[in-house]
């Protein structure tokens, strides 16, 4: 078990740990020995830019792709396993809702997937968590960009997930909303919920209790956001980006 300091929340044990994890797409190499461990409880933020292996790490989380090498659990065991036991939530970088259904009838459909118990009262309490009750019997496609993935989001939450994969959950939506969202994820990791998010929007990162900034498949520097910047003397968090990522080429 690797020890990690200085972080405020996500004191328990790990809830994933991935070491060295490789990926290659014919003779790209999408992930170049990405290692990070996530506690139970806290909001850990994969920080890259585009094509810097962030979707493929998150879809190896869930064990839709499967690493060449390298090893990734979760709680100790298989990500599938994790998966089936219904412990894992994914929202996707792309919204796949149906627009032509309303929102309840779109959770309703992924609630049947999962195999979700007492469906209406889940949904209920999903909408209310998200703040979207009074949405309920508008037709997804009418509904503006913001609300859309607030509805993707009360879909990963149908069953429960211990931990939740969000994988650029934010892009699209204006800056209220933003901040509306990252106050939903922080409630669900004091609820103990462990969150794995991915951004390549330096002023959201402030929000995760440890980021991993990502470049060219692997971690290149981690901690909180005030450590990053400290470490490398910068006035803000995307000067600290480049600046490590130089020195970590150089
Ligand atoms: N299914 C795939 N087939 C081929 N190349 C892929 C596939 N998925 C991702 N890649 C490539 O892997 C690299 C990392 O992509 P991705 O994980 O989507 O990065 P990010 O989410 O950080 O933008 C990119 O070069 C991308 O084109
Ligand atoms: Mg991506």
């Amino acid at each position: 078990m690797s020890a990690v300091e200085g972080s405020a929340a996500g004191s328990g044990a790990a809830a994933l740990v991935a070491t060295d994890v490789t990926k290659r797409f014919g003779s790209v190499e999408a992930l170049r020995g990405l290692s990070v461990t996530v506690r139970e409880g806290e909001i850990y933020g994969l920080l890259g830019p585009n094509g810097s292996g962030k979707t493929t790490f998150i879809r190896c989380v869930a064990g839709l792709v499967r690493p060449d090498a390298g090893s990734l659990a979760l709680w100790g065991g298989e990500p599938r396993e994790a998966v089936a036991a219904g412990r894992v939530g994914y929202m996707t970088q792309a919204a796949a809702l149906y627009v032509e259904l309303s929102v309840e009838e779109n959770l309703g459909f992924f609630a049947a997937l999962e195999g979700v118990d007492g469906v209406r009262q889940r949904i209920e309490e999903v909408l209310r968590t998200v703040d979207l009750l009074d949405r309920r019997r508008s037709v997804v496609g009418t509904l503006s960009g913001g609300m859309r993935q607030r509805v993707s989001l009360a879909a990963a939450l149908l069953h429960d997930p211990r931990l939740l994969l969000l994988d650029e959950p934010t892009v699209g939506v204006d800056p209220t909303l933003r901040r509306d969202f990252w106050d939903h994820f922080r409630g669900l990791a004091t609820r103990g919920v462990t969150i794995l998010v991915s951004s390549h929007v330096m002023d959201e990162a402030g929000r995760c209790d440890r980021l991993g900034l990502i470049r060219d498949g692997r971690v290149l520097a981690e901690g909180s956001a005030k450590e990053l910047v400290a470490r490398a003397g910068t006035a803000d968090l995307e000067s600290a980006f480049l600046t490590l990522s130089e020195g970590a080429t150089a």
